[in-house]
């Protein structure tokens, strides 16, 4: 079995745009594989959270972890910062990590352009810590989004210069596992082709929302004056709405006002109802989920206790090995 490892900062709330597709596919890789899912909470101190908004967001994704259909007894979910071999890898690995690479990453260089009055050696070393993520379990895959592509590739360069320097064939070199062409785009309520809550927050629907939020949202939704002839291609904003409905509705609902678009005979208002109706058929019970497991920190409190039992094992097994490997031997 092929170990897995990918970990999720903070998300705020969980919107069908963001990490939900990400998580869904976790929900898939857990029963192929050895899979290790956890809460970058180290690495959420990059950007100085207060310490009730790093325990409120870490409870969130726990949340969402869970309801979104991640299954505690068959992938190791676990708080990074439940396990402390992450920090001692991340410091034996930040020996032989140079500044003039941790410096040329790209994420590091986004950092320096927008927060330039925050630019910490947590941020510069992001890279090592996410390395040592991942290769403390030993990884061979790592579900992620491009975006992380170049940290991917630096965990190879940190994972095999250990293993030149020391002369060993210890770490694997793990490999991006992108889910490509299986993430459904879901694009935006306000005409953009990605559904993002930072632009505008009428754009994206949390799975949180409310069935009366949902209807609201979606009857918001940007359309225009409808098609003129017959057979039209779809402007952008229009198509979003069908690509929604291609993503949560069935196919027959699809057709039904494809065609009616194609004949000019749409009406956008019975479209979106139909359309915010098949969402909240789809969200509720993602969202009845998340509020019983709101209420039940007992629970959280076992399945982080259950996740921090297993990772720890793996962890320290990895770190026994490393420390003797590097020559910290018993006096
Ligand atoms: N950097 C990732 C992100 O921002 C989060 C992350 C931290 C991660 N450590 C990881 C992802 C290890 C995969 C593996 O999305």
């Amino acid at each position: 079995m092929e170990i897995v490892v990918s970990g999720i900062r903070s998300t705020g709330n969980l919107h069908l745009g963001n990490y939900f597709g990400a998580i869904r596919n976790f929900v898939k890789m857990q029963h192929e594989n050895h899979c290790y899912f956890f809460i970058a909470d180290y690495h959420s101190l990059t950007t100085h959270p207060t310490p009730t908004d790093l325990h409120d967001s870490v409870k969130t994704v726990l949340v969402d972890f869970i309801a979104c259909g991640l299954d505690p007894d068959k992938a190791t979910l676990y708080i990074q910062s439940d396990v402390p071999e992450v920090a001692e890898l991340y410091l034996l690995l930040n020996m032989n990590a140079y500044l003039g690479e941790l410096e040329r990453c790209t994420s590091f260089k986004e950092k320096i352009r927008t927060q330039s009055n925050n630019v910490n050696a947590g941020l510069l070393t992001y890279p090592t810590l996410m390395a040592a993520d991942i290769i403390i379990h030993k990884a061979h895959k790592v579900p992620v989004g491009k975006d992380q592509e170049q940290h991917l590739e630096m965990t190879r360069t940190f994972a095999s210069r250990f293993n030149r320097i020391y002369g060993v064939d210890y770490f694997p070199e793990p490999v991006a596992y992108n889910f490509g062409e299986d993430l459904v785009k879901i694009p935006g309520l306000d005409g953009s082709t990605k559904m993002s809550k930072s632009e505008n927050e009428n754009s994206a629907i949390c799975l949180a929302d409310s069935p009366e939020a949902i209807l609201k949202k979606v009857m918001k939704a940007v359309t225009d004056a409808g098609p003129t002839e017959p057979n039209q291609p779809k402007p952008q904003p229009i198509e979003n709405i069908f690509q929604l409905m291609h993503a949560f509705s069935t196919t027959d609902t699809y057709n039904h006002f494809s065609n009616l678009y194609d004949r000019c005979e749409i009406r956008y208002g019975d479209m979106k109802k139909q359309l915010a109706e098949d969402i909240i058929a789809y969200t509720t019970p993602f969202r009845e989920k998340m509020e019983a497991l709101n209420q039940d920190d007992a629970y959280l409190g076992k399945v982080a206790r259950m996740g921090a039992e297993k990772a720890r094992e793996s962890a320290a097994k990895t770190i026994r090995e490393v420390r003797e490997i590097i020559g910290f031997k018993r006096m």
